[in-house]
């Protein structure tokens, strides 16, 4: 499957990591996080190292605006059906982490990844994936 869309939950420190390394890849993302507050963080920051990228000449003023246009922010996870593949960054809470990731499994498509970035232990990805309609695409 070609992937032009990707979802990160969590804008936090990680997730605008990620986010950041997505749109400069070209890719279309789709930040998703529980207050627009933080997705306006998220933003600033990212804006801010993209910023730091082009002092360096690492790319161009140009590129930093095009990454930062693929970026779209939404309080509303279902928005994230519209993604080709997920990666969740926002919690390390079992119990929310579960919840998250059977949402997700219901709103994306089928064919979609769902991903995390986390400290998780081995075996907590089965435990999650428990009930999901993709437990061979869970990573
Ligand atoms: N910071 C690190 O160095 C690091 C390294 C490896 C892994 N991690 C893991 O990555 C994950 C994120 O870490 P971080 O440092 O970015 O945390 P953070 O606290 O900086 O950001 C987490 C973000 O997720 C959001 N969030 C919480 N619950 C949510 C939900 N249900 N839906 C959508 N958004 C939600 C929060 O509002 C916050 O903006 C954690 O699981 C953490 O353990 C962090």
């Amino acid at each position: 499957m070609d992937v032009g869309k990707v979802g990160v939950v969590g804008a936090g420190t990680m997730g605008n990591g990620i986010a950041h390394v997505f749109a400069r890849s070209g890719l279309q993302v789709i930040l998703s996080d529980i207050e627009p507050k933080f997705l306006d963080r998220a933003i600033q920051t990212i804006e801010k190292n993209l910023e730091r990228e082009v002092a360096k000449n690492k790319i161009t003023a140009a590129d930093k605006s095009a990454a930062l246009e693929r970026i779209v922010t939404t309080v509303e996870r279902a928005k994230l059906a519209e993604c080709d593949f997920v990666v969740e960054a926002a919690t390390e809470k079992f119990e929310i982490k579960a919840e998250l990731f059977r949402d997700l499994d219901r709103i994306c498509r089928p064919e979609v990844i769902l991903a995390w970035h986390a400290f998780f232990q081995s075996g907590a990805s089965d435990e999650i994936s428990r009930g999901d309609s993709r437990p061979g695409d869970f990573r």
